[in-house]
């Protein structure tokens, strides 16, 4: 015969096993945990009713509150695993990296010719102990001209077409005025880089631009000679460009006495590259030296020509052209 209790005990376990089923987070697991089999749960209060079973019926009913609860806890136990398995299987596809998909594009850039070659040509000096120096591209007649000895309608000035401005002042035909604007603010010994850009009224082909870049170097202390001018060119013409032909001729520029040339050989050809000098007396005077005591020497180069010559390219306005099929060469 069922008794009441084993009815309420199956009843219970169909309870269980349905509950179980339709939970689906390992919080609500372990509440359904407590409430069946905890202490106060709903299979210790069906025991508690045994005390008024007689003695033959207890062993029967013990031992099926027994099987009842060791089904609930596998269950139970089973039910956890499972939950813990999808956990894991949602986290790891959560953080799934798709390898296939297509990466971020991100363009690579490049540094201009002109900017390289500044770069180098910056780099040799301040191995040579230069200090690197700035003037501005707005000047007036004076920086750019009067102190580097230009006398007023001196034809030298013809030399360098220049670009004035409506209020009297003109834009740099050279970097030249930071020899100026330097030694004005600075006593010798010193050695000096300037880079910068310079404007002329020039007619534009395939080795002139109107706006183009200059560096200038100039060292000043006692007993420097054109030698020491010659051996400066050499050097830094060789760790630019190793092995390359190189020639001096005289020249004339007013801030400087003697003054030369140099060329070095680009396409069989001889291409003008720098001017140089020992600095003439008038501009040491012009800044404050005395040039019984100093001498020193100075020089201007153009770094397009240069960029040229150091890549082989045959006209100056392909730098300016910003054609992104030329500038990805470099
Ligand atoms: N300023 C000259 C030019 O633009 C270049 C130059 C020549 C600079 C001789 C110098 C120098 O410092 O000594 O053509």
């Amino acid at each position: 015969m069922t008794t009441e209790l084993e009815q309420q005990l199956s009843t219970l376990q169909q309870q269980a096993t349905d509950a179980i089923a339709a939970t689906d987070t390992l919080d609500a697991l372990d509440q359904l945990r407590v409430s069946y089999l905890g202490k106060k749960g709903q299979v210790s209060k069906i025991l508690g009713g045994m005390g008024k079973l007689s003695p033959e019926e207890r062993p029967r009913i013990g031992a099926l509150a027994n099987q009842v609860k060791t089904a609930v806890q596998a269950q139970l136990e089973q039910r956890k695993a499972d939950l813990q398995a999808a956990q894991i299987e949602a986290q790891l596809k959560a953080e799934t990296l798709d390898v296939t998909m297509p990466g971020v594009y991100l363009p690579q850039g490049r540094v201009h010719p002109i900017n390289s070659i500044i770069d180098q040509i910056s780099d040799i000096f301040v191995g040579l102990g230069y200090t690197v120096a700035e003037g501005p591209e707005i000047e007036t007649d004076y920086y750019n001209f009067e102190a580097l000895n230009f006398l007023p309608d001196h034809p030298a000035r013809d030399m360098q077409d220049t670009l004035y401005l409506p209020n009297g002042q003109l834009m740099r035909t050279h970097t030249s005025n930071t020899q100026i604007r330097y030694m004005e603010n600075h006593e010798p010994p010193l050695r000096v880089l300037a880079t910068g850009r310079c404007y002329r009224r020039d007619t534009v082909d395939a080795t002139h631009a109107a706006v183009f870049h200059q560096i200038e170097f100039f060292a000043v202390d006692k007993g420097i000679t054109f030698t020491d001018l010659r051996g400066t060119i050499q050097l830094f013409l060789e760790a630019l460009f190793g092995e390359i032909e190189v020639r001096l001729r005289p020249s004339y520029f007013p801030f400087t006495e003697p003054s030369a040339e140099v060329d070095v050989k680009w396409q069989g050809k001889w291409l003008e590259v720098l001017g140089c000098g020992m600095i003439d007396p008038n501009v040491m005077k012009a800044v404050g030296y005395d040039p019984d005591v100093y001498t020193g020497f100075a020089a201007g180069l153009g770094v397009e020509r240069l960029a040229m010559v150091q890549h082989q390219i045959d006209d100056i306005r392909r730098l300016y052209a910003s054609d992104l099929r030329f500038l990805r060469q470099f």
